[in-house]
Formats: structure tokens, sequence, C-alpha cells
């Protein structure tokens, strides 16, 4: 065969990857279960490049130069596993199959090892950036051995997204299921993003009284400063469209239930796992559920709340300013506890993950893209071993600057009765952070009373229990 690569499961990812591989010089298979979508795809943009299509999996295989390398584009679970048996008897030794779906890490982990039994690279990639992304340039999260990244490493630069200096957005993340469990917890930064530019928009609607209209104003001229992004950018066109059929903004006439495909919700289960603070993410998922939970939500409003301050004007004003810095504080406390997630799955897998380089290969093509990450990746690039990113010193002045105004937005929150759990939770773990002494020693005390549980003191080593029952004495439970 002379195909360089080639693409199986040609709906709009699978369509849009191929399209994007054969824009840029490569030679691509294509593959589909039912032909016609894979003659659709040729006949509409087969001048694009050079397209090889085939009508069975054998045809396609054999349209691929050695070592092989097929992507597969399906549903993550069953489907994925369904193709990996259809390829697998066909493929030889050396040959690469590539799952650009959103797989669970261990599910990756799983086919990486029976395939390697074979003989056969398995290679889990996190693909962000949706539909566009895909066919223009998304950010690509490749697991797999170093051999395939050999292989498969420049093919995947020349589609990537590029970083604003130049860069692109691909790197081995590092082996087996390492790409896909970052990709999911940039899918649980999204949700985190997500939810806490919902929360700055429902509080300038309800405290400032700003419109969608305004609000969206005040969202384009914050992503002119640090906070650009490009979920705050397209937080103001939804926030600015109008609806055709009612004439009034979009924003009112959509159901408010959020709903959710799994990764966030698999983010935390995970955290909760590596015993991971990811409090941030949590609310978020938690935020989505609560939304769509309407018997629950009708029965409380019933429940009572405070009564409305309306602010004039200047004070209006004054309040976007403090919301702008709580959210700017909130989001750094979200990739704070998600880069502290990929370290710890890191660790727990030893996969060896490079921080620095998940910044880099963030700055473009994926959902959660923002000029903050080149930060980011300069604070782990100076220091690999940060334990926190809450640590380096650039971005502990920041949050340190802005939580006066934090602080006073959660307040203000609290105060007109305005759910800002993203908020509350971010600056929570920061008072955490900062505390010298936690209430946990109190744990530690309940828990030995009732459970004999045993505690450590600050004076001595050792483990020690008190006698509650009896004289209260205390003896070495070593
Ligand atoms: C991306 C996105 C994408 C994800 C959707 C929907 O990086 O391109 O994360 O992979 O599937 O954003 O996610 P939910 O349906 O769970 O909101």
């Amino acid at each position: 065969g002379t195909a360089q690569i080639g693409v199986t499961g040609l709906a709009v990812m699978g369509r849009n990857l191929a399209r994007n591989f054969a824009r840029n010089g490569l030679t691509v298979a294509l593959h589909n279960r039912t032909t016609a979508r894979t003659r659709a795809l040729v006949d509409e943009f087969g001048d694009e490049g050079s397209f090889v299509p085939a009508e069975s999996a054998r045809e396609f295989v054999d349209a691929l130069e050695r070592p092989r390398r097929l992507i597969i584009m399906v549903k993550a679970g069953e489907p994925t596993d369904a193709v990996i048996q259809e390829f697998a008897p066909l493929l030889e030794e050396g040959d690469v199959i590539i799952d650009g779906g959103n797989a669970h890490y261990e599910d990756t982990r799983r086919r990486e090892r029976e395939l390697r039994e074979r003989g056969i690279h398995f290679v889990g990639v996190g693909i962000s950036g949706g539909e566009e992304g895909a066919l223009h340039g998304p950010s690509i999260m490749p697991g797999g051995s170093t051999e395939s990244y050999a292989s498969l490493g420049p093919l995947l630069e020349r589609i990537a997204a590029k970083a604003p200096d130049g860069t692109p957005c691909v790197t081995h993340v590092g082996p087996d299921g390492a790409g896909h469990f970052v990709k999911m917890v940039h899918n649980g930064i999204e949700y985190a993003d997500m939810q806490l530019i919902a929360e700055a928009y429902h509080l300038l609607r309800s405290v400032a009284g700003y419109s969608p209209r305004r609000i969206a104003d005040t969202f384009r001229r914050w992503n002119t400063g640090r906070l650009d992004s490009y979920l705050i950018e397209i937080t103001a066109e939804v926030l600015s469209h109008t609806d055709a059929a009612t004439g009034g903004p979009f924003v009112d006439i959509v159901e408010d239930r959020a709903e959710q495909k799994g990764t966030g919700r698999w983010t935390v289960q995970t955290a909760l796992d590596l015993g991971v603070p990811v409090s941030g993410i949590a609310e978020a998922v938690f935020a989505r559920s609560l939304s769509g939970h309407p018997a629950l939500r009708e029965a409380s409003r019933s429940l009572q709340g405070p009564a409305a301050e309306p602010l004039d004007e200047e004070a209006a004003a004054r309040f976007a300013d403090q919301v702008e810095q709580a959210l700017y504080a909130s989001k750094i406390v979200s990739y704070t506890q998600g880069f502290h997630q990929i370290q710890a799955g890191s660790e727990e897998y030893g996969w060896d993950i490079d921080l620095g380089s998940v910044a880099a290969i963030w700055r473009a093509g994926c959902i959660i893209r923002a000029a903050f990450l080149d930060r980011i990746r300069s604070a782990f690039d100076s220091r690999p071993d940060l334990p926190s990113l809450l640590q380096d010193k650039q971005f502990a002045e920041e949050i340190g600057a802005a939580q006066d105004d934090w602080r006073a937005t959660v307040a203000t929150a609290v105060r007109q009765g305005v759910p800002t759990p993203g908020f509350s939770a971010a600056l929570a773990y920061y008072d955490a952070l900062r505390a010298e002494r936690l209430p946990a020693a109190l744990t530690q005390g309940q828990r030995d009373y009732f459970g004999a549980h045993t505690y450590r003191r600050t004076d001595r080593p050792g483990s020690f229990h008190t006698l509650w029952g009896g004289d209260r004495s205390e003896v070495a439970a070593d």
C-alpha cells in the first residue's frame, strides 16, 4: 500500500481528521462500516488531497504502507473494541492502531497490553478541539510506546494546531494510557472553566443586573486581558446571540439543564481513587447534575431566599471588576488541581509525564486554549518538580493580589443567594492550603475515640491511642 495513514470511522471527527491529513500532503486510506460515507467524503472533498477509499477491512489494511498506521474514530467503549477485533487479525508485527476517541484510560491500558502481546502497537490519543479543531488543527495527546511515536509523531505534527510560538500542539505524553488520561483531565478542567464562566455570568446578571448583551461586552473586554481564552470568546458569542423565533436573548430560550457525556465525571472518579482534591472540577460536575433534576428543582422553589439588593451603575461596574478577579483566581485553582491530578496519575502508573509540555500542547487547538497556559508552561519548565502551581512565585502573587475581590465576590454571592460552588470551592481550597493548622487534627481525635483508629503526635514519632472509655491515658499503638 501507499497510504501513510488510514482513518476508519468517518463520522464528523474522523472525516475532518482525514481531510486534515490529506490537506497536509499525506495519502490517506479511508474506511467506514457503511461505504456510502466513504464515497460521500471522496465525492465532496476528493480534490483536497490524496485519498484511497476502501470498501472492506482487508482492502483498507492493504492500502496502507508498512508499518501500517490506522486511526480508529468510533464511539468509545464497545464499538472501539469491536473495530479492534476486526482489524487486529489483519495486521502484522510493528503495525500501529491509534484510537482517537474519548476512551477511558483504563480501557486504553488494557487494549495496549493485549495488542502488545500480539506485536501490535496500540496508541490511545486524546484529541481536542471539536469538529473545527479536527479539520484545522487540534491539540493532540498521544500515549503508547516511544517506538510507535517515532513513526506516528511526525504525521501528527503536520496536522496539529500551532502554538503562538509556532510549535505544534502534540507531544508524546507517556506510555499506554497517559494520553487518554491527560485528555480526561483536560475535559475536567474544561468543565471547571465552563462552570466558573457560568457563575460569573449568573452574578453579572442577577447581582449587577446586566443584560446578556452587556455581559457579552464585559467578557469581550476581559478577553483582551489575562483571561484571554477560547471559552471566554465563545461565551461572548453565545450571550450576544438573539433567538430568531422569539427575538429575545438566545440564552433565555435554552432549557437550563446541562448534559455531559462523561469525561468530567471520569476525572472526578479517578481523582477520588488517587486521593487528589479536585474540588473545582467536582463542583462543576455536580452543578450539571443538579441542573438536570427538574423534580428536585421544582420542589425547591418554595425555599426562602434573601431580599434583593439592587446596585447602582457605579456599584455594578465595581462589582463586575471584582468578579473578574474571582474568575481569574478560581481559574488558577482549577488548573492547580488538574495538574496535580496529572502528576498523581503519572506517579501511580509510572508515566513520567512532563507537566510543562502538557501545558505547552494546550496552548492552541483545544477547548481550554488560553494565553495563560504559556505561563503555566514556563512555571513547570523552570521547575519540573514544582509540587503545586500555587507554589510558583508569580501565580502565588497574582492570586494573592486577587484575593480581596475574590472574597468580596463570594461574600456578595452568599448574601444575595446566588450559587457559586466553583468560586467558593476554589476559595476554600486556597484557604485550606494557606492554613498552618487544619481541623484534621480533630477528625483524627474523633476517629480514635469511636474506632481506636490511632493518631500521630506533632512532638514525637509513632502512632498512639487514647483509652477514651477508660482512664484516658495514652498508649503507644505501634
Ligand atoms: C474537546 C472536548 C470534547 C468533549 C465535548 C463534550 O476537547 O474537544 O472536550 O472532547 O467531548 O466537549 O463534552 P461533554 O458532553 O461531556 O460536555
